[in-house]
Order: C-alpha cells, then structure tokens, then sequence
C-alpha cells in the first residue's frame, strides 16, 4: 500500500514560497525548483539500501556503509518535469533518465501521450517520476500505467504542489504508489488550475505563454 509524504522541511516551505510568488521571474523560478527538487530527493532516498564495506582511516581498519548499487530511473512528465530532473541528479548522478511526454487537453483536461522513452532496463530500476504539478492526476496516473506497462516494477511520484484530487486519483488508480508533495494545496479551479498553486509550470520554466 502506498503512502502519502508531505515534505514540509522549513527550507522547502521557504523556496516553495518564492516558487509560488507571481513576482518570481524565470531565472529564479527554475533554480528554485531544482533546489526544492535537490531537497525533496534527499528524503525520497531515505530508504535506499545500504551495504557494508571494510575500509581503512588514516587511524585504523573499519566497517563502514556504502550504497549497494540499486539501480535507479528519474522520468519527468514533459514538459515541466524536466525542471526538476538536474536537482534529483544532482544527488543521484548515476540515475539514468526516462523521459514521458504528455500534455493535458485544455478542455477536456484529459492526458494525451506523445512520447515516451525509458532505460532498457525497466525492470530492474526504481523510479522516481517527477512533475511540478498533480492537479487532476490525469497526467501522473497516465505516466504511472505506462511505466508499468513497460515494466516497471518500483515506482515513486514526487511533485511540489499537490491539489486534494490529485492525490485521491493516484491513490485510486495505483493505491501501490508512494506520493511525495511539497505543498498540499487546498482544490482546484474550474479550469482545472490549482489554488492557490503557482500558475501554469510549463510556462514559467521556460518562459512561454
Ligand atoms: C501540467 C503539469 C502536469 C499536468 C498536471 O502539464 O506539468 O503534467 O499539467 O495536470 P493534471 O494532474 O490535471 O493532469 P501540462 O499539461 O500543462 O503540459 P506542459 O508541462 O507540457 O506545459
Ligand atoms: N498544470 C499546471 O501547470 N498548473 C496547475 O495549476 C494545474 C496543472
């Protein structure tokens, strides 16, 4: 059974702030999120295994832990994941990326896939699918069944800011899957928008719009 983890470490309450902030351009927007996203990995990881090895101090002989070489898969949902890829990497350098493309339809607010492309070995990897945004869930419950379609076995959702149904949807759909949020807002508008959220994340990354 999956669990629901809200990170709410005061330094990522603090960025998540500046994040939200209307006033924050795109060159700031983007390093928060990679730092938010740095930070989120560290507890994200909390559970990976460890393995114990003999090393030598400049003092003496030791036991001491190293990680035991799981193998571990980042996939960002196009296109706003990718803002947050290089800060998990950051901790995790030898993680290799997947990448799922898939943009909501304004209207029916439903998630059309376009593009996808994993490690071959998607068996064997523990993933972390990332996305700044679980509004809906149409997106993230779309990327979920198409990474265990292809095989993936070991999955974990990690996004900033969350609505309440959001997080009701994957746990509906994949009630196995560990949910980790910045920030639980408190619902969504009619066009599907989150309040209070950020706005559209796709677009204050890169600057489009
Ligand atoms: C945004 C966001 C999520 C999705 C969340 O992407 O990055 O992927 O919306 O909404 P949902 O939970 O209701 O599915 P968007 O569709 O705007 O695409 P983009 O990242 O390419 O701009
Ligand atoms: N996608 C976004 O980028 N922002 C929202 O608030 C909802 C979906």
């Amino acid at each position: 059974m999956g669990n629901v983890f809200v990170i709410d470490h005061p330094l990522i309450q603090h960025k998540l702030t500046f994040i939200r902030d209307k006033n924050t351009g795109t060159k700031e927007f983007r390093e928060l999120v990679d730092e938010v996203a740095a930070l989120m990995a560290y507890e994200i990881t909390r559970d990976m295994p460890l393995q114990e090895i003999e090393i030598e101090t400049p003092v003496c002989k030791a036991k001491a832990k190293i990680l035991s070489g799981k193998k571990i898969g980042i996939v960002p949902i196009l296109r706003a994941g990718i803002g947050m890829v290089d800060g998990v990497l950051n901790l995790i350098p030898a993680a290799k990326v997947g990448h799922i493309g898939l943009y909501r339809d304004p209207k029916t607010l439903k998630p059309v896939e376009y593009y996808v492309k994993l490690p071959n070995d998607v068996e064997e990897r523990d993933f972390i699918l990332v996305d700044p945004m679980l509004a809906t869930g149409g997106s993230a419950v779309e990327a979920i069944t198409s990474l265990k379609k292809r095989g993936a076995k070991s999955i974990k959702f990690m996004c900033l800011i969350a609505a309440p149904e959001g997080v009701e949807a994957i746990k509906e759909a994949h009630p196995d899957i560990d949910i980790y949020i910045a920030g639980l807002d408190e619902k969504l508008n009619e066009k599907g928008y989150i309040i209070p959220g950020l706005g559209d994340a796709g677009d204050r990354l890169f600057g489009t719009k």
